[in-house]
């Protein structure tokens, strides 16, 4: 069993490094997750950074999933901010190094975000992912509801136009 943890803001800062490494693997197998090569280590710790203060400022829960000891996979529930969505959440980034896939880390990374963003009052998830990966099959054996498509939505690090599926989950 993958150990999952819920990470403080002080955490994160501290596996910036482990974090930015799936991430530039993930992108480097291609998948669309808002960045295009060349993907710098800088690039990366940037955008941690701003997950960092996000966490710290509670508008972000975001998992770590550990194997022995290592940080291989992560996942975060953004909490809506508006007024009138105090209910809903946004699952984001589900990530999962090369070297750790297959063996349940998204399949526990899922499940414990569900239940922290049910635990932290919200009913109601959103995501999107890119059509026709793994990932949008994973999400529909986990019960998320398909509301549609956007056809050439993002690109594909390697500069193919990406289509992508919107998906939500009632958590009640
Ligand atoms: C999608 C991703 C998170 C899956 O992570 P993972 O830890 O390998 O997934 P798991 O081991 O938990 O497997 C989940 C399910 O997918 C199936 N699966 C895993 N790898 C598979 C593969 N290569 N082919 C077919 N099915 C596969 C598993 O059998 C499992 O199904 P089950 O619940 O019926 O047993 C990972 O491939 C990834 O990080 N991809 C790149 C980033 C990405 O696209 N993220 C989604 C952004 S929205």
């Amino acid at each position: 069993m993958p150990d999952i943890r819920l990470l403080s803001h002080a955490e994160t800062l501290d596996h910036i490094a482990a974090l930015t490494a799936v991430l530039a693997d993930c992108i480097a197998d291609n998948a669309s997750l808002g960045f295009m090569p060349p993907f710098s280590q800088g690039e990366g710790e940037t955008f941690w950074t701003g997950v960092a203060e996000a966490v710290g400022r509670g508008e972000v829960l975001l998992y770590g999933a550990f194997v022995d000891g290592w940080l291989m996979g992560t996942v975060q529930i953004g909490f809506a901010l508006k007024p009138n969505q105090p209910h809903r959440g946004d699952l984001m980034k589900l990530l999962v190094h090369r070297a750790a896939r297959g063996r349940g880390l998204s399949t526990a990374l899922m499940a414990a975000a569900e239940a922290g963003a049910a635990a932290s009052g919200r009913t109601l998830l959103v995501l999107d992912t890119a059509k026709g990966e793994l990932a949008e099959a994973i999400y529909e054996k986990r019960g998320w509801q398909r509301s549609g498509e956007i056809p050439d939505y993002a690109l594909f690090p390697d500069g193919r136009f990406c289509d992508t599926v919107i998906f939500y989950k009632r958590l009640t």
